[in-house]
């Protein structure tokens, strides 16, 4: 398999990786890992994996070797930690009683967030619409903010992540996108300072 470019992010191919996995690495990690390889495309910011986890608590992340690690990185954790018991049962008391409401209906945890959020948005940002995640919800963004300003131009953070989709990885500055598929959509530039706005 091609290997990602070394300019992508953590992508780390190097021999001093290889070595400090064949040290620290137990046989069980091992296996799972060269499983994950056999199945998974790599990706531009996580390849190979650096290990396997088994527990996920706090901010604590536990390994096959039963190693703890304190969590630094984290992905949509990093805020509450991993499994908060309160996070937890919400959700299960969630998913018992509404697991899902199509848009065409209404309900009240959807209405009682998007009023906490309307609270405590900065300046007169009072309105919201909930997106599938963090890709859709910048593309989404980017949509709105052309029809509002009849702008097409964005400008972004150089090697910043916003997402996945094809409008998010257009802002997100990274050099492989832009250079594998060419301008992924019209007007985007990532510059080395600044911030994503419709121009
Ligand atoms: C800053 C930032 N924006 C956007 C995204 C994309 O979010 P999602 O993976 O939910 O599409 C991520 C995901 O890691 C992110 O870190």
């Amino acid at each position: 398999m091609t290997a990602p470019s070394e300019s992508e992010s953590d992508t780390n191919l190097s021999p001093q990786r290889r070595a400090w996995a064949d040290k620290n690495l137990d046989p069980e990690a091992r296996t799972l890992l060269a499983e994950d390889e056999k199945y998974f495309l790599r990706q531009s910011v996580s390849t190979p994996c650096l290990n396997v986890i088994v527990k996920a608590e706090g901010i604590w992340i536990e390994d096959t070797a039963g190693r703890r690690c304190m969590d630094f990185h984290g992905n949509n954790v990093h805020h509450i930690g991993y499994g908060h018991p309160r996070l937890k049962r919400a959700i299960a008391d969630q998913m018992d009683r509404l697991p899902f409401a199509p848009r065409r209906y209404t309900n009240g945890p959807a209405v009682a967030l998007a009023a906490k959020l309307a609270e405590i948005a900065p300046g007169n940002l009072s309105k919201v619409l909930f997106t599938t995640g963090g890709s859709d919800a910048v593309e989404v963004a980017i949509k709105i903010a052309r029809a509002a300003t009849k702008r097409y131009k964005t400008l972004s953070f150089w090697d910043a992540f916003h997402g996945a989709g094809f409008g998010s990885a257009a802002v997100g500055g990274e050099v492989p996108a832009d250079t594998r598929t060419a301008a992924l959509i019209r007007g985007s530039r990532a510059s080395k300072v600044g911030l994503t706005l419709a121009l």
